[in-house]
């Protein structure tokens, strides 16, 4: 069987992506020093036990200087508990819901920039503006600063090596420290913002974040900056990735195409099923607290963990045909979200941008394909799945 990995050459590391399966659910990996867990069941458990599988890394990686402070993704309870409340306050299922007009207009402007009639370049032309400008209004700082963001966001996710505990060498050292260089200016120019909300207050998110106040306490500027960050960071790749990935996947399944597009109805199952079968953030790290059997290996304590949920989105033990692209997988189960107490804040917005712009995108290319002349590019990155240029031919065929 020839697969999508193979037809537009994905990261070799992807071996769950053609079809391969794991020579055992967990491993150590001697070459980077970490453990890999590819099962189901097994990241269930570990994503599910955040006292056991701490999501504080950091503190693994002495020499990355990184601090968990305000940074939601690497925090754990009882401290991850209250930011998250903190936060859930500002970014409500109300305020992503009211937002799905905006981002029809903004799918619809952008698509009619589009300077060729026979072609598209998916992501340069929609799947990556769309997210940023919608986060950047919604945050409150100025889309028009996207040029700055990309750049930024850009070189954090240009190493095409795992990272390794074992071989640290200058080129992933360097690596670190210019992605490391991007999150502080990401972090200056969020805090410039931040603090003049705190000055004038503003009708955004930025505000409600510097605002926000439960059982008489506020976020620091810290957490402010860097959970803005994260939005920023995450609003940018990880939707931009889940439009490309979905259109990939239907484009190499005619027949689900031709389905979906009868069918509206069947957009959110499809996307569902596009993050199952191409999940775009393909790892979480994590670090046990103790000693711990999992997958029948002894994992000591201190030990850094590479959870593949990508992987364990292919597991034949949860997903019957787990190589098949099916998007009336009902129910599907994916771990593409994450799982637990640091299930993606996201998810509603990711899944409602992908809907709008699906939906608008099969309106008005009744032909929309792949170029076999120029192929889809994607992120070199290990802990990616995704698209990075996808061009399309748009007339009739
Ligand atoms: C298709 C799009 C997306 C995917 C696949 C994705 C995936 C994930 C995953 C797997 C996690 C869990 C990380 C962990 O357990 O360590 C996560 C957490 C998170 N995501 Fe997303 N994400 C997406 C979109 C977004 C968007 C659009 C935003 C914000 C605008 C966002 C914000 C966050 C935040 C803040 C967390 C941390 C939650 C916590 O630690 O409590 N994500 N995301």
């Amino acid at each position: 069987m020839t697969t999508i990995a193979d037809t537009w050459g994905l990261h070799e590391g992807h071996f769950w992506l053609r079809g391969r399966r794991p020579e055992q659910p967990v491993g150590f990996d001697a070459a980077t020093g970490m453990w890999n867990v590819f099962g189901y069941p097994e990241t269930l458990r570990v994503l599910g036990d955040p006292g056991t599988f701490s999501s504080d890394t950091g503190r693994v990686l002495p020499s990355l200087e990184m601090s968990s402070e305000g940074v939601l993704t690497q925090m754990d309870p009882p401290a991850h508990g209250k930011l998250r409340k903190l936060v859930s306050h500002a970014f409500t299922p109300k305020v992503v819901a009211d937002l799905e007009p905006r981002i029809a207009e903004l799918t619809r402007e952008l698509l009619d920039q589009v300077a060729d009639p026979g072609r598209l370049e998916l992501v340069t032309d929609l799947a990556y503006p769309l997210p940023v400008i919608v986060i950047a209004e919604l945050l409150g700082v100025p889309p028009g600063d996207r040029h700055l963001f990309k750049q930024w966001v850009d070189k954090m996710f240009v190493n095409t090596q795992q990272f390794s505990l074992v071989d640290r060498s200058e080129e992933q050292e360097r690596s670190v420290a210019v992605a490391m260089e991007q999150f502080k200016h990401l972090a200056d120019y969020i805090g410039e913002h931040a603090d003049e909300r705190r000055r004038r207050p503003r009708a955004d998110l930025l505000t409600k974040l510097v605002e926000a106040e439960v059982d008489g306490e506020r976020l620091t500027r810290a957490e402010v900056v860097n959970f803005a960050n994260i939005l920023l960071v995450a609003g940018h790749i990880t939707t931009t990735m889940l439009l490309g990935n979905t259109v990939v996947c239907l484009d190499a399944h005619p027949g689900q195409l031709a389905r979906v597009r009868e069918d509206r109805s069947a957009v959110p199952a499809a996307i569902e099923e596009s993050l199952r079968f191409f999940s775009p953030f393909a790892a979480v790290g994590r670090v046990t607290n103790n000693d711990v059997e999992l997958g029948g290996q002894h994992i000591p304590a201190d030990q850094l963990l590479m959870v593949w949920i990508a992987a364990a989105n292919r597991d034949p033990r949860q997903f019957a045909d787990p190589d098949v692209f099916d998007p009336a997988r009902d129910p599907n189960p994916h771990l593409g979200f994450g799982r637990g107490i640091h299930f993606c804040i996201g998810a509603p917005l990711a899944r409602l941008e992908g809907k709008v712009a699906l939906n608008l995108l099969l309106d008005r290319f009744p032909h929309l394909r792949t170029d076999p002349d120029e192929p889809p590019r994607f992120i070199p990155s290990p802990g990616m799945t995704g698209v990075r240029k996808l061009p399309l031919l748009t007339s009739g065929a």
